[in-house]
């Protein structure tokens, strides 16, 4: 218990690797990982593109503002999700990505969680690059890569923001 309570801690978003490969192991890993997440009727509904390639990652670095660590990574990892299978994807990719990122920290590999999902012209440019087809929604981008910093582990935990029994009342009892 105490092991898996100090993984979700230890998870923080790592934007920096050094020059080192992933390996295939570690990405069906990490894939195994990310298909272990719970889903609405177990309908699964995601799909994953695995990116190595530098020029598509350099490509995907330039998607946006913040996802030029793609071009650094050694592999991105690209959520996608079905909305005929299910109306839930987003909530069942959101849920395979965390795993995703909580297997990269338990391997010591860095990831990091980069928005597509709700910006459409993101969503169109990493289509058009990756040759996904109009069923699939484009989740987000995890690149993923060999540590080059370190964060400490940290919850966010904000006693406001708990609510006992009713809105408004915070503290147990009385
Ligand atoms: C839905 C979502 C979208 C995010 N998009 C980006 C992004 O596009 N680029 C980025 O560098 N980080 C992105 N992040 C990571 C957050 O910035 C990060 O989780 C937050 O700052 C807390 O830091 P931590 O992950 O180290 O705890 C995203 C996280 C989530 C959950």
């Amino acid at each position: 218990m105490t092991e898996t309570l100090d993984l979700i801690l230890k998870r923080r978003s790592i934007r920096e690797y050094i020059k080192e490969p992933v390996t295939d192991e570690q990405v069906d890993a990490l894939l195994r990982a990310a298909m272990a997440a719970p889903s609405a009727n177990d309908l699964r509904p995601w799909a994953f593109v695995v990116v190595c390639e530098a020029e598509q990652r350099k490509t995907l670095g330039k998607i946006h503002q913040w996802s030029d660590m793609c071009a650094k990574a050694a592999v991105v990892i690209v959520v996608l999700g079905d909305p005929e299978t299910s109306q839930h994807w987003v909530e069942d990719c959101s849920a395979a990505t965390e795993n995703l990122l909580l297997a990269a920290a338990g391997l010591d590999l860095g990831a990091v969680w980069v928005a597509i999902y709700p910006h459409a012209d993101c969503e169109a440019s990493v289509r058009l690059l990756l040759e996904i087809p109009e069923q699939f929604r484009v989740l987000c981008l995890v690149p993923v890569g060999h540590p080059a910093e370190t964060k400490p582990p940290r919850t966010r935990y904000e006693a406001s923001k708990v609510h006992f029994g009713k809105f408004g009342k915070m503290a147990k009892g009385g």
